[in-house]
């Protein structure tokens, strides 16, 4: 910067003359003009009006002229630092609006598109099913047990009364993973290992492990030598019920069925047992429900045919009876001091008759269109 000088001419002033300032100006615009983005402009902008542009450094020379000097410099450089300005901002929204118009059109939204619904998973009908049985259960004092599903023959089997040649046995259509027979399983003194063909040896292992009064529900899956068809699952699940205690019925035995569908199928709706046999109870019997659809009401009348009971008015829930006592014997409990009852049934066949499923292979498949409709209980 010069020093104070009273013969001072700007013109004589090297970056204040009228061809310079024009020059700075003529730059800058042609710099404005050649910035293809905002960043180059912004380039430009430090060149050409920042604090060490040729413009800037010229402003300052002024502060060093003498005062009839300065008016003149100052309306020159001034002026040109304002039209400098102007420049850029017009340059500058024009780079606005074509960075504007590009993003608008490179990162549009076609609202159209159909959009990635994720749905939340859920569990299946049967594992809600079955919960909400434990949960009767439960509310009752009884307690959840469970056993594996690769099971001891001596459980599944012999300590529940089916002695070996037992045609039950062949009945139960079982998977044997390794039969009493086999040379090694003789050789150890072992029993066989079969796929679990119902819930009952969870009874013996619960009568082993706990000292009566025993109130036990065993929900879980079980193995039979089925083909899978539209009524048949190799593979289903089953919930049973132990009680064991001091005195003991078949009173209390159907009064806690009674209890059971009512809490399910709606009030009101009562039980009945019909004979049957069970190696592991005596007396043994089928449980049947009242239709919870029809109660009763299409039995006899043609003309309002129930699909859920077959116009039947009953529905066969599953196998009960009381404790055989020569279980009781086999676990360790004293028969003449203890009596219980059991109960046991099929998930698969109560989801079929509850919601009216038609066929036993969608509660396999895992198709959530068949799942949905049950809703999305977690
Ligand atoms: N375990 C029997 C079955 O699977 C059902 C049953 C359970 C029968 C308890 C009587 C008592 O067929």
């Amino acid at each position: 910067m010069s020093a104070p000088n009273k013969s001072y001419d700007p013109v004589e002033v090297e970056a204040l003359k009228p061809e310079e300032i024009a020059r700075m100006r003529d730059e800058a615009l042609a710099a404005f003009a050649a910035a293809g983005d905002l960043a180059a402009l912004h380039e430009a902008k430090i060149a050409h009006i920042g604090d060490r542009s040729p413009l800037a450094l010229a402003n300052r020379e002024i502060g060093a002229l003498p005062p009839h000097a300065k008016a003149d410099a100052g309306k020159r450089v001034g002026g040109t630092r304002a039209e400098v300005g102007r420049a850029l901002a017009t340059r500058q929204e024009e780079l606005e609006a074509e960075r504007d118009a590009r993003v608008l059109v490179e990162e549009a939204v076609d609202v159209t598109l159909p959009g990635d619904r994720i749905t939340p998973g859920a569990r299946h009908p049967l594992t809600t099913l079955s919960e909400r049985i434990e949960d009767i259960f439960v509310a009752m004092g009884y307690e959840v047990a469970e056993g594996p599903e690769v099971e001891a023959e001596w459980f599944n089997f012999d300590a529940l009364n089916f002695t070996p040649d037992h045609p039950a046995r062949a009945m139960q259509d079982t998977f044997f993973v390794r039969s009493a027979g086999a040379a090694d399983a003789a050789a150890e003194g072992e029993s066989g290992v079969v796929l679990r063909t119902h819930t009952s040896p969870v009874q013996v292992r619960s009568m082993l492990d706990r000292e009566p009064p025993i109130y036990v529900v065993c929900p879980g899956r079980v193995y039979r030598t089925d083909e899978l068809d539209a009524t048949h699952t190799p593979v289903f699940h089953q919930v049973e019920l132990l009680a064991i205690d001091e005195g003991l019925t078949m009173a209390d035995l159907k009064g806690t069925m009674d209890h059971m569908v009512s809490a399910l199928f709606g009030e009101g709706v009562s039980t009945r047992v019909r004979p049957n046999y069970f190696p592991f109870t005596e007396p043994s019997a089928e449980m049947d429900m009242q239709c919870y659809v029809c109660r009763g009401a299409s039995v006899g009348d043609p003309d309002h045919p129930c699909r859920t009971c077959s116009s039947e008015g009953w529905i066969e829930l599953g196998g009960c009876g009381m404790v055989n006592p020569r279980v009781l014997i086999a676990c360790g409990i004293d028969p003449e001091k203890y009596s219980g009852f059991a109960f046991g049934f099929g998930i698969e066949r109560m989801l079929m008759f509850r919601h009216n499923v038609e066929d036993m292979r969608d509660m396999v498949e895992g198709d959530v269109r068949f799942t949905r409709p049950f809703g999305m209980e977690i």
